[in-house]
């Protein structure tokens, strides 16, 4: 049967260092959710086997990007006490489950999946899409499935996989038995922590657009990197008025700023609209503005690298840290993998019943 428990797995693949995008859009709302209590078990996975789908040829980048992944965890307030961390790789009961799972999917299905659409598309791949890269949809169902998941907190890029695995477990639980449980998708509220944008107001953040604020940057380039950002380009001079939709630096405020830091910061005025206000009707610089994200974002930003300078020093306990969680994983994994298969009726012996009615068979001839 399925579980009644509030259960969380969520991941990322390990391709580099996280960055504030991943945090308002994922990882703070993970931290939160941890903190509430609500939950009875938490697992967060670094997805390498993920990475692998489209780094095959690349495979130190996965493994020197899996401590990174794994401090950046850490430093943001996952707690090992709290949440299991682990390596997807480390279970490998999620492959076999991919396997079976493979059988209720169609390709058509996958070639829909907007996700990796738009990823084969990124990619160049269309004429020479690795299979496995095409089926990493499947392989995240047994992510979540494998540990009962309800709930599923992630970035609304992952939305078409929740649905995928929804879809795969009402097929499993209709042709064999209730085994698995159906996951809900939770993604961020405030839509600016869904789409935080690069620092050059490209839609998105990405290492090869080198427009990125890293959990890991140091101050002073959080700092340097928040003085460039890209703003209203009609915003000249300071009379001008100003457009705070699609300016970075207002959407990085919606994203960071809480009316404490105004008190702190800057206290003419009370809340982000206001400020807001006063921008649109000109008279308000760009330079001001910036200098107040930054120490907003230096004030968030700083617990986070205490955090990291600790475990920094401390690497093999990281490790340790991520082999115990893998090691717990795994058995929850393999709970679920023995009654999937036991509902498919590949349990050959443990079956005694099967075992007798074969001897029967064969008896009476
Ligand atoms: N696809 C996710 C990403 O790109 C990583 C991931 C793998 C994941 N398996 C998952 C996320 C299961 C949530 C649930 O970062």
């Amino acid at each position: 049967m399925a579980e009644s428990k509030k259960i969380i797995l969520t991941g990322d693949r390990p391709t580099g260092k996280l960055h504030v995008g991943h945090y308002v859009g994922s990882l703070r709302q993970r931290v939160e959710l941890q903190n509430s209590g609500e939950y009875d078990e938490i697992y967060i996975m670094i997805a390498d086997a993920q990475a692998l789908t489209d780094n095959a040829d690349n495979p130190e980048k996965v493994r020197q990007n899996i401590i990174e992944v794994a401090l950046d965890y850490l430093s943001c307030g996952l707690d090992p006490a709290k949440s299991t961390l682990f390596i997807q790789s480390q279970v490998p009961e999620l492959t076999e489950m991919s396997f079976y799972y493979m059988n209720l999917v169609t390709v058509s299905r996958l070639q829909r999946n907007p996700t990796v659409k738009n990823e084969i598309k990124l990619r160049n791949f269309e004429a020479s899409i690795p299979v496995g890269f095409f089926t990493y949809p499947i392989s995240q169902a047994a992510d979540i499935t494998a540990f009962q998941a309800t709930t599923v907190p992630v970035g609304d890029d992952q939305l078409p996989m929740i649905e995928q695995t929804r879809e795969i477990v009402r097929s499993f639980n209709h042709i064999y038995d209730e085994v698995l449980t159906e996951p809900e998708a939770l993604i961020p509220q405030n839509e600016s922590c869904r789409r935080l944008p690069g620092i050059d107001g490209n839609a998105k953040m990405s290492k090869s657009l080198a427009n990125c604020i890293y959990l890991s940057d140091t101050p002073e380039d959080v700092r340097k990197k928040i003085m460039s950002m890209f703003t209203d380009p009609n915003h000249i001079r300071v009379s001008d008025p100003g457009r705070v939709e699609g300016n970075p630096v207002f959407t990085y405020l919606d994203a960071f700023c809480r009316r404490e830091h105004f008190e702190k910061f800057w206290p003419e005025y009370q809340n982000l609209d206001e400020l807001k206000a006063h921008y649109m009707r000109g008279g308000l610089g760009d330079v001001k503005v910036k200098k107040f994200l930054n120490e907003v974002m230096q004030a968030e930003l700083e617990p986070i690298r205490e955090r990291r300078r600790i475990y920094e020093k401390d690497i093999p306990e990281v490790y340790r840290i991520l082999q115990e969680g893998s090691i717990r994983a795994e058995k929850k994994a393999a709970v679920t993998l023995a009654r999937m298969k036991a509902a498919m009726k590949i349990n050959y012996f443990d079956d005694q019943e099967l075992i007798a009615a074969q001897a029967l068979k064969y008896g009476e001839e």
